[in-house]
């Protein structure tokens, strides 16, 4: 447990293409890492041993009852399948985006006037939902990762309700190798979503500042 009580084992559930890049980024930095796809855990044992060595699959819920912190990186018109009490008390850090050439029109999440982490956190209402790891590509994240310091690093942008939450995924952008920066709140957090002005945007920590609160930037 560090001081923001959260511990260095690392949930994912999801284990595609951002999953699994995740996966690698935590391993890396000496995460316990526990992943899962959609079935049981032994249809990607061989995936995850080729693209995340050393991380633990498991089933979703088994994921849960390891993890305190876990990232869900499913396709977004896929999270209700999960059980609306899975993620009870845990943080839950929504990485995903709609997208229709993948989730098809959705009516819904195309038009989520609060975004579609709303949507999330409504689902999941006893999670603790953060945004965050949208913005960017799987391998920007792959590619991209920085110690900390790095001139080069790039930012990831943060958004949540939660101020202890976002804390913690702040810590564990960080350690994964990108500065953090908190938007808002989960609403704020339209910004990161593949419509809004901070998506697809690899910029370090001012540069993001900058497009983020350009009023500021000017004074
Ligand atoms: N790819 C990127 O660069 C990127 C970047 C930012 C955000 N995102 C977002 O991250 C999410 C995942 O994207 P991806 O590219 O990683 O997708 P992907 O490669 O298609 O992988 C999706 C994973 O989710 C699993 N899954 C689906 N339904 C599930 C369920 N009910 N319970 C548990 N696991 C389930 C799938 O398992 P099965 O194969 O068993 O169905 C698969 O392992 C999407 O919302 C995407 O918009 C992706």
């Amino acid at each position: 447990m560090d001081s923001l009580g959260a511990s260095r084992i690392l949930g994912i559930v999801g284990a595609g293409k951002l999953g699994t890049a995740i996966a690698r980024a935590a391993l890396e930095v000496g995460y316990d890492v526990a992943i899962a796809g959609s079935g049981e855990a032994e249809r990607i044992a061989l995936i995850v041993d080729v693209l995340a060595p050393g991380a633990r699959v498991m089933t979703s819920a088994e994921v849960v009852a390891h993890a305190d912190i876990i990232v869900l990186a499913v396709p977004a018109h896929r999270f209700r399948e999960l059980p609306r009490d899975l993620f009870s008390g845990k943080i839950v850090v929504d990485a995903m985006n709609y997208w229709e050439p993948i989730d098809g029109f959705n009516e819904e999440l195309a038009h989520a006037p609060r975004g579609t982490s709303a949507l999330v956190q409504e689902w999941f209402a006893t999670a603790r939902v953060v945004k965050a790891f949208n913005q960017l590509g799987y391998h920007e994240i792959d590619e991209m990762r920085r110690p900390s310091g790095d001139s080069g690093r790039i930012a990831i942008a943060v958004a949540g309700d939660d101020e202890m939450a976002v804390a913690v995924v702040s810590r564990l952008v960080d350690e994964l190798g990108f500065d953090a920066i908190r938007v808002g709140s989960l609403k704020d957090g339209v910004a990161l979503q593949p419509d809004g002005f901070a998506f697809g945007v690899a910029l370090t920590a001012p540069e993001l500042a900058g497009l983020l609160w350009p009023e500021q930037k000017r004074a």
